[in-house]
């Protein structure tokens, strides 16, 4: 089970970084342009999020089952104190979790936000946002 969940946490993460990347270019290409938000758009965005959502699913699992969040609940005053731990059972779920509920705003704001310029405009921001925080806290040193 923990082995699955974390083999699927670790190669959806290149699908939704790609998605995001994807997502936020799309807006800053479409906010300085007269483009059209048209549905290819709007799947781009739905896509990036599905992803997100898939992540924080997994990740969620992962706080439960893996063996490194065991050891850190077990004492959480050591494991703050321990900055691979922290990292992996705190600081990277957390900011993680923020960028998953800016990506759900993201997608949700551009399909109410009236005028094309606008719709690009907030894909940008809270896509880009989103990106920037996961890139902030990412174990490259595990994902390669
Ligand atoms: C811990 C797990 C999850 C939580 C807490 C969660 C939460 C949410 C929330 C709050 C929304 C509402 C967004 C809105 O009102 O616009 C939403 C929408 C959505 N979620 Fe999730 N989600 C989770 C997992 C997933 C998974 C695993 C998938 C797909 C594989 C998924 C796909 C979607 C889709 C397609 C939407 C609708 C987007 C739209 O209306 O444009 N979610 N989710
Ligand atoms: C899109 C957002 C995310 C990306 C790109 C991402 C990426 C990654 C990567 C690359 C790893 C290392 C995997 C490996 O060792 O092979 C990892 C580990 C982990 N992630 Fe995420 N993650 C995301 C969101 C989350 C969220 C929302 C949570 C929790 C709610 C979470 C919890 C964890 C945990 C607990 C680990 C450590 C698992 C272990 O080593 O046993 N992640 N993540």
């Amino acid at each position: 089970m923990y082995s699955t969940i974390l083999m699927l946490h670790h190669y959806i993460a290149f699908i939704a970084i790609l998605l995001l990347a994807y997502a936020t270019i799309n807006g800053a290409i479409g906010a300085s342009s007269e483009k059209v938000f048209e549905e290819s758009h709007r799947k781009i965005n739905v896509f990036a999020l599905i992803s997100c959502h898939t992540m924080l699913l997994l990740g969620l699992i992962l706080l439960a089952v893996s063996p490194i969040a065991e050891v850190a609940f077990a004492d959480m005053g050591a494991a703050m104190k321990d900055s691979v731990l922290r990292k992996a059972v705190v600081e990277h779920p957390f900011t993680n979790i923020i960028a998953v509920v800016l990506a759900t705003i993201g997608n949700a704001k551009s399909k109410k936000a009236i005028g094309n310029g606008r719709k690009f405009k907030v894909s940008m921001i809270f896509f880009g946002l989103a990106l920037v925080l996961i890139l902030s806290r990412l174990p490259f040193e595990k994902l390669f």
